[in-house]
């Protein structure tokens, strides 16, 4: 225990002393941010859609989505059940079409009277206008539901206080992957 503290210690120590290099932007120094925030406060946001596919592997070491703990009952809503996924944004419906970026995130199953789900997810852009941005998603969903609607409660970048309403439809599913396709409205400035 001692020697755990001495070591935290040094490490705080020498997290202290080593230059971490970047820092942040010039674009995120409180002036800037404050600036921001000033301006967008008297603009109207502006209506924006983004579509892609969302694609998951569910076998072998390439698998994207993962159970990481169950409970110790059988359920037969699989409640407490939870699962970490990061699953590949493409352009098209194809697994090999350009990809933008990824939804990284967690589900459990939360309802003992129904198979229902929560979920959040950071859907991270890599490509395009939005790269560098996210998107922060929150969600409820049931296993009868087609059409799942999530909200949309931030962004940062140049997504930075985006809000609105995804849409998630799977297309294709089988025991090896699916493919979602998604659609998202949502208010930007
Ligand atoms: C996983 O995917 C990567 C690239 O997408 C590929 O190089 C690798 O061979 C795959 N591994 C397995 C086990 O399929
Ligand atoms: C699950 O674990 C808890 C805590 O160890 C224990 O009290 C409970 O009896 C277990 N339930 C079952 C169904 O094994
Ligand atoms: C799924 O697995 C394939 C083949 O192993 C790999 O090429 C692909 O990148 C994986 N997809 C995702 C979304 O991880």
């Amino acid at each position: 225990m001692v020697r755990l503290m001495i070591l935290m210690l040094l490490g705080a120590v020498i997290m202290t002393m080593v230059p971490l290099g970047v820092g942040i932007r010039d674009d995120q120094t409180r002036e800037a941010v404050a600036k921001w925030f000033e301006k967008v406060g008297n603009e109207k946001p502006k209506l924006s859609r983004l579509h892609f596919y969302l694609q998951f592997n569910f076998t072998g070491n390439n698998a994207s989505v993962v159970l990481v703990a169950q409970p110790n009952i059988t359920s037969p809503t699989g409640f407490g059940e939870v699962y970490v996924f990061d699953g590949l944004l493409t352009k098209k419906p194809e697994v090999n079409s350009k990809a933008v970026g990824r939804a990284q995130g967690i589900f459990a199953y939360t309802s003992r009277e129904e198979n229902a789900f929560t979920e959040v997810a950071n859907y991270v852009f890599t490509r395009g206008e939005y790269k560098g941005s996210t998107l922060q998603l929150i969600g409820y969903g049931t296993s009868e539901e087609q059409i799942l609607e999530f909200s949309v409660v931030g962004g940062t970048g140049a997504l930075r206080l985006a809000r609105g309403t995804a849409f998630l439809g799977t297309l294709f599913i089988d025991a090896d992957r699916e493919t979602i396709e998604v659609d998202i409205f949502f208010f930007q400035y």
